[in-house]
């Protein structure tokens, strides 16, 4: 048996320990691992397709980033090619890959990605490859599975963020919006602006009014607290507003989204009248050391991952349904993207806590 490895999409903090235990569980079981480089373009003669053994995997679970690299414009289906006038266009190269993986002989891929990635695994398993999934995203959006690997992480990233705000807001009395990642879904904002303690919490799922955002703050005002915090996902966006569309995205690549924080801060203080400052982590939210929750996690993945190649479950991507991980169909997985559910008991208590949604 010999299997490959790939890693798609924007880098999650994890994928170092799935790669390890996946790479480790196989090699146990007598099989060969081999690592595509960059995505898929390692099956496309664009990069690499390198052994993976025991001594290429030691020492790694606790590393952010990916061994094998990633990219979120390779998509084979529509991958980036120049023209000779300096345009780029796009074109399918799912068959040309598809036949470069039979020369190598691999047997099944193990694709560890997000929404994106595990669309174009379910694309080629119906072109006939024999491919499992592993979710992976910072942003927790993967449906299926209770959470991904690198969502702890990032949160904790945010946390501390929030936390060192908090000093700083209260010394100036002023109101500080935080934004952080989350392009569909307002998870990391959610739980990071909870577990901190955040005045205003604004995420996709549930539109805001500035109006409402500023009378929280006038509120905590007139009650003493003149500094807020406010935590914002980059895909928020006002009620019959916009989201914050940023610089330009390469072919094949999602619309890049943020920028919203500087916004929100700017009406903020014309409205108000406070002292309002921001900031994007960016991605710092995607870099790093996993936590423990998400190393155990991702370890877990990649063993499950292995498992399910030898039960021949072909088209399924494991997941987390607690206590256990299954494997589920990924076409299920895609019918629809996990979103905070405004009801959730998450947010009810950040209400009964004294959080606005700004709505
Ligand atoms: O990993 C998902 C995500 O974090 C989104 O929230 C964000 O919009 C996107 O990645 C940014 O990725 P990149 O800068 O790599 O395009």
């Amino acid at each position: 048996m010999r299997i490959a490895l790939s890693t798609g999409g924007g880098d999650a903090p994890g994928l170092n320990a799935v790669i390890r235990a996946a790479v480790l569980s196989a090699i146990n079981r007598g099989w060969e691992v081999l690592g595509i480089k960059r995505g898929f373009a390692g099956l496309m003669g664009e990069d690499e397709v390198v052994p993976l053994t025991k001594s290429s995997v030691r020492g790694i679970a606790h590393l952010g980033g990916t061994i094998l690299r990633t990219t979120n414009h390779g998509n084979p289906f529509h991958y980036p090619r120049r023209q000779p006038d300096g345009s780029l266009i796009e074109i399918d190269r799912s068959d040309e890959l598809i036949a470069n993986a039979r020369a190598l002989g691999i047997d099944a891929i193990i694709s560890i990605g997000g929404d994106g990635s595990l669309s174009i695994a379910q694309r080629l398993c119906d072109k006939g490859m024999n491919i499992v999934g592993v979710p992976k995203t910072i942003d927790n959006d993967v449906s299926g599975t209770i959470t991904t690997f690198g969502f702890d992480t990032a949160v904790n990233t945010a946390l501390e963020a929030i936390d060192k705000l908090h000093t700083t807001a209260e010394s100036h009395d002023r109101v500080m919006v935080m934004e952080v990642m989350g392009r569909d879904t307002g998870f990391i904002a959610l739980h990071s602006g909870l577990a901190g303690t955040a005045d205003v919490i604004l995420i996709p799922e549930i539109p805001y009014d500035i109006e409402k955002v500023c009378d929280k703050i006038r509120e905590r005002d007139r009650t003493g607290r003149s500094f807020s915090i406010v935590v914002v996902a980059e895909g928020a966006f006002p009620a019959g507003g916009q989201v914050h569309i940023m610089g330009k995205s390469l072919p094949g690549q999602a619309k890049r989204v943020g920028g919203i924080a500087e916004t929100i801060a700017h009406q903020i203080s014309e409205r108000t009248g406070k002292e309002t400052r921001s900031l994007v982590l960016g991605h710092l939210q995607r870099g790093g050391m996993p936590t423990g929750y998400d190393r155990l996690l991702a370890t877990r993945f990649g063993g499950a991952a292995v498992r399910a190649i030898a039960e021949e479950k072909w088209g399924h991507m494991v997941a987390l349904q607690s206590p256990h991980i299954v494997a589920i169909p990924i076409r299920d997985v895609l019918k629809e993207q996990k979103k905070v559910d405004p009801l959730h008991d998450i947010v009810q208590t950040a209400r009964a806590t004294g959080i606005s949604f700004g709505d």
